[in-house]
């Protein structure tokens, strides 16, 4: 069955460790009744999140996301289909911001707004390398 994959960013709206405990915890229990996956990059001043699974529990899923206001701004980076799933194994991953994604100064002066599909997919693409990486490195003898 085909797949939909989707990418948008936000900025927190009153952002603290409770409250982004509060999101993963509700991010988890629906994503796993709903058959979704994927990860959340998260800084104090951008959520980049992307969503994978059917494509109405998807929509819906992102429907009920930009309505909620622990965010704002939500906006569109990515979309498309897909045959395999970049995180099959998360619920919903959450990572801090890393090196290859954009800087605050970037963010500040509208990167989020010229970001390419490319680019957005591109962060996850790393993150989701990452996640092979240590798998493998804890798979090795001792
Ligand atoms: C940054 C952010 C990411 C979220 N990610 C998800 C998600 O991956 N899946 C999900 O179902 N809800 C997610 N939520 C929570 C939804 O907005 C919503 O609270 C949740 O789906 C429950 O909806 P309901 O109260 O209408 O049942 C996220 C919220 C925020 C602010």
């Amino acid at each position: 069955m085909a797949l939909h994959q989707l990418i948008y960013a936000s900025q927190p709206f009153g952002f603290d460790n409770a409250m982004l405990a509060g999101i993963l915890l509700d991010a988890r229990r629906c994503n796993t009744r709903d058959g979704i996956t994927g990860a959340l990059i998260v800084r104090g001043d951008i959520y980049i999140q992307l969503l994978e699974g059917p494509k109405k529990k998807v929509e819906a899923c992102y429907t009920r996301i930009r309505q909620d206001d622990r965010h704002a701004n939500p906006r569109t980076l990515m979309k498309r289909s897909i045959k395999t799933r970049l995180f099959p194994d998360w619920a919903m991953k959450d990572d801090p911001a890393q090196s290859w994604v954009w800087s605050i100064d970037d963010v500040r002066d509208g990167a989020v707004e010229r970001a390419t599909e490319d680019e957005a997919l591109g962060f996850f693409t790393r993150l989701a390398a990452k996640d092979v990486a240590a798998f493998q490195r804890r798979s090795l003898p001792h």
